[in-house]
């Protein structure tokens, strides 16, 4: 396989983890590049389901070795409640998770100053973060006030705490919120980071290692291209670079180990939190994928929004990631609708848009130029080969190809493993 980078390519929970999960199988190491548990990667082999929230998805082949980058924010608790359960549910991480020094600590302050911060939005400028932290930590590692996994492995790590502490304390009161206790912030990183030890490394020098011994590299992409802080929907973003740029800055690989962008993209479209969604059903239409395809975040368990596919967001995607090959995910989800419909561009005050806007209250304001096509009325999601789909999912499929530019590489049906097709990669 070549070194392939994974990434999103709408408003995140594409089956991401389930793709991974298959490519995982051909790959050396697997390495997340950017996020922290924001991120929910759902995996379901028989009839064991993982949710992954900072491991990535190759940690269940057990020769296969898993890599934290220095691009993601990290919750030292959470990422110990994750390794544990995956070991009490036999699944081994020592020796082959490494955890890079140089990515980011988020600190109960950070998640803390997230919830209070989004407290104190008005309605409609709510994001409808996660409440991870993610925001508070990316904006301390920017304003040069983070602490990183390395610094957990320093003996003056309780006044560095402290430190960061009573300004966050001083934030908070600001924001009307609680202050936190300075000795129980500490002793809960301290624990972690004394479980953590071992695991935390060098990876740039690790992976670039691997790179020059001809690993294979899967890179493994978290939330997607629209809420990617450059180039979605901003503000309603995450605050990371979910797009393929991020992987070489989140990794420290250099852009030619690149060697494939696979995007994931699901048959509809689904965004959870606030921001413009101009394909969303607000009616029984949107409901029924809402129940179908499980739509409830795995981090947070809200209900995601759902709608059409939108070919604009999945031309813009490929454009910006320089995507290679779809894979195409929860297509079985519209088995028993009788029309579906494709955005194919927006309009807006008269004006055809074919690409994504910048500006926020253009975008909120657009409207959907939609091509119909007909269901196939029939279950897809026990078929194993490509070959057997219905002709009219086939066509459906090649359509969303078509329109969108990019050939069809993996086509998934169901959840499990096995309904996955190989198509081109
Ligand atoms: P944050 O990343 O928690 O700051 O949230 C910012 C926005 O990104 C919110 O709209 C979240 O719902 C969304 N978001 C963050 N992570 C994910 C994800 O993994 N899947 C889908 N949406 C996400």
């Amino acid at each position: 396989m070549a070194n392939t980078l994974l990434i999103g390519a709408q408003w995140g929970d594409e089956g991401k983890g389930k793709v991974v999960d298959f490519l995982s199988q051909n790959a050396d190491i697997v390495v997340r590049y950017q996020g922290g548990s924001n991120a929910g990667h759902t995996i379901e082999i028989g009839a064991e389901r993982y949710v992954l929230h900072l491991v990535p998805s190759g940690i269940l082949y057990p020769d296969k070795t898993c890599v934290i980058g220095n691009g993601l924010v990290i919750d030292p608790v959470g990422l110990v409640k994750e390794i544990k359960e995956l070991n009490a549910r036999g699944i081994m991480t020592a020796g082959r998770l490494h955890v890079s020094d140089r990515a980011h600590v988020v600190a109960p302050y950070h998640k803390a100053v997230d919830a209070a911060s989004e407290n104190k939005l008005a309605v409609g400028a709510k994001i409808g973060t996660t409440q991870r932290g993610i925001g508070p930590t990316y904006a301390d590692k920017a304003n040069r006030t983070g602490l990183r996994m390395g610094d957990l492995l320093d003996p003056a790590l309780k006044t560095l705490l402290a430190g960061r502490l009573a300004q966050k304390n001083e934030l908070l009161a600001t924001l009307g919120a609680a202050p936190l206790e300075a000795a129980k912030v500490y002793a809960e990183i301290h624990e972690a980071a004394l479980f953590l030890t071992p695991y935390i490394t060098d990876t740039v020098k690790l992976l670039n290692d691997a790179y020059r011994a001809k690993k294979e590299i899967l890179f493994e992409g978290a939330q997607g291209t629209m809420l990617d802080i450059d180039f979605g929907t901003y503000p309603f973003v995450t605050s990371s670079n979910p797009t393929s740029g991020g992987a070489c800055v989140g990794t420290g690989l250099p852009p030619r180990s690149v060697e494939r962008v696979l995007g994931v993209i699901k048959a509809y479209t689904t965004r959870v939190g606030e921001g413009p969604f101009p394909t969303e059903l607000l009616d029984a239409t949107g409901e029924g994928l809402r129940k179908r395809g499980r739509e409830f975040g795995a981090t947070t368990g809200r209900p995601r929004r759902c709608g059409w596919f939108d070919a604009v967001v999945g031309r813009y995607s490929a454009m910006v990631n320089g995507v290679d090959y779809w894979a195409i995910t929860k297509l079985d989800v519209l088995d028993e609708m009788e029309t579906i419909k494709v955005c194919v561009a927006y309009e807006c005050d008269g004006k055809r848009h074919e690409t994504v806007p910048a500006s926020i209250s253009i975008l909120e304001r657009c409207k959907p130029i939609y091509k119909e096509f007909p269901g196939w009325m029939s279950p897809t999601s026990q078929i194993k080969r490509y070959e057997d789909l219905p002709v009219k999912a086939k066509e459906y499929v090649k359509a969303l190809c078509d329109i969108t530019g990019v050939p069809l590489g993996v086509l998934s049906v169901s959840p499990q493993r096995e309904s996955t097709f190989r198509i081109a990669i």
